[in-house]
C-alpha cells in the first residue's frame, strides 16, 4: 500500500479544485456561517493508527451521519423486526428532505437515512430512551467523553425546520409516528446538532470497518448483525440520490451530513472521516466526495477492488 501521508497530501490538493463548484448549506440559518473553504480528513486503521490532514480538528455538526447511529442504537435496543415495521430498506432515489413517496405506496419511508426515515426511527427512540442514553453511546463510539450538541445549530433548526416538523406530522397522522410529534423532534434534532471532529468520526468508522470493535481497545461496540444491516444500507443510501454514481467512484459504505462531514467504512483496513462543508446538490460535500474517490483509488479501498480475490490467487497458483 502506498504511504498514507503522502496520499492524504495528494488527497486534500486534488479536492481542494472542486470546493469552487459547491456551496454551504443555508437551509439552517446557523450552518450558513461557516467558512466554505475549510477541508480535512482523517484515518484510523484497523491497527488503531492514526492520521489526519488539514481542517481536522474544526468541530461541525454530525447532521445525517447520526442517522447511522441512530439506526444502530434502534437495532440493538429496540430491534430489527419493530425498526423495520416503520421503515423501508430501499434507495428513495429522492432528495435527503423529499416527502413525495410518504403520499403513495405504504406511505412508509423508503430507508433510515432519508430524513422521513430518521425522524421515524428518532421517535422510536424517544419513545423509551433519554437523548442522554443515545449520547453517551455516540461519545463511545467516537471515543470522546466531552462531545456535546451545539446548541446554536439545534435551536436554529428547531426554529426553522418546518419540513421536518411537516413530515413528522403527516407521519404521525398516518400512524407510521407514534410518539408524540414534538419529543420525537427534539430528539431527532438534537441528534443531528452533536458536534465532533474528523478525529472523533474516524474512530467510529475504524469500528464499522473493523466488524464492530474498536480497534484501540479490542471492544466490540456493535453487534455483528446490526453492523451488516448499517452498513448495507449504507452502500445503497447513505449519500442518498447520489448513492449509485458514488459506489461506482469511490466503492465504500459511506454517510453524509450537511454540516459537511462524510463517513467512509473501508472494510477490515481503515475508518476514513471527511470534512468539507461545501456540498453538491445532492447535499454531499464536494471536496470531502474527491477527497474519498482519490483515496479510495490510490490506496485500492473500493470494495470491488479485486485485491483479496488477487491475493487468493497468488496462494493457489
Ligand atoms: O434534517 C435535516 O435536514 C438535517 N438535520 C440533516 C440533513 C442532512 O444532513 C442531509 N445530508 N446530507
Amino acid at each position: 500500500m502506498k504511504n498514507i501521508d503522502v496520499v492524504l497530501k495528494e488527497a486534500l490538493e486534488y479536492s481542494r479544485k472542486y470546493i469552487d463548484k459547491g456551496n454551504v448549506a443555508t437551509y439552517i440559518p446557523e450552518l450558513a456561517k461557516v467558512d466554505k473553504n475549510m477541508l480535512g480528513a482523517s484515518i484510523v486503521t484497523v491497527e488503531g493508527k492514526r492520521y489526519h490532514i488539514g481542517d481536522c480538528q474544526h468541530e461541525f455538526t454530525m447532521q445525517s451521519i447520526s442517522k447511522t447511529i441512530a439506526l444502530i442504537y434502534a437495532l440493538e435496543h429496540i430491534g430489527s423486526k419493530i425498526v423495520f415495521s416503520k421503515v423501508g430498506m430501499e434507495p428513495s432515489g429522492d432528495p435527503f428532505n423529499s416527502m413525495a413517496k410518504l403520499e403513495t405506496k405504504d406511505k412508509y419511508p423508503s430507508n433510515p437515512f432519508i430524513n422521513a426515515g430518521a425522524i421515524t426511527v428518532a421517535g422510536l427512540i424517544a419513545d423509551k430512551y433519554e437523548f442522554e442514553d443515545y449520547l453517551a453511546f455516540t461519545r463511545r463510539l467516537c471515543g470522546r467523553d466531552s462531545i456535546e450538541v451545539d446548541e446554536n445549530v439545534y435551536k436554529s433548526e428547531s426554529e426553522t425546520g418546518m419540513l421536518n416538523r411537516s413530515m413528522a406530522f403527516f407521519m404521525k397522522n398516518n400512524g407510521i409516528i407514534e410518539t408524540d410529534v414534538e419529543k420525537t423532534l427534539e430528539f431527532y434534532f438534537k441528534m443531528c446538532s452533536v458536534k465532533v471532529n474528523t478525529d472523533d468520526l474516524s474512530n467510529y468508522a475504524s469500528i464499522l470497518s473493523y466488524g464492530g470493535v474498536e480497534p484501540k481497545s479490542g471492544i466490540r461496540l456493535i453487534d455483528k448483525e446490526v453492523l451488516i444491516v448499517t452498513k448495507s444500507l449504507m452502500a445503497t443510501c447513505g449519500m442518498y440520490d447520489g448513492s449509485g454514481e458514488f459506489a461506482i467512484r469511490v466503492g465504500m459504505p459511506a454517510k453524509s451530513g450537511v454540516g459537511g462531514g462524510i463517513i467512509a467504512s473501508a472494510e477490515n483496513k481503515m475508518g476514513i472521516s471527511v470534512f468539507g462543508p461545501a456540498l453538491d446538490v445532492q447535499g454531499n460535500s464536494i471536496g470531502g466526495y474527491h477527497f474519498l474517490e482519490y483515496l479510495s483509488k490510490e490506496l485500492g479501498l473500493h470494495y470491488f477492488s479485486g485485491e483479496l480475490a488477487q491475493k487468493y490467487r497468488k496462494k493457489v497458483i
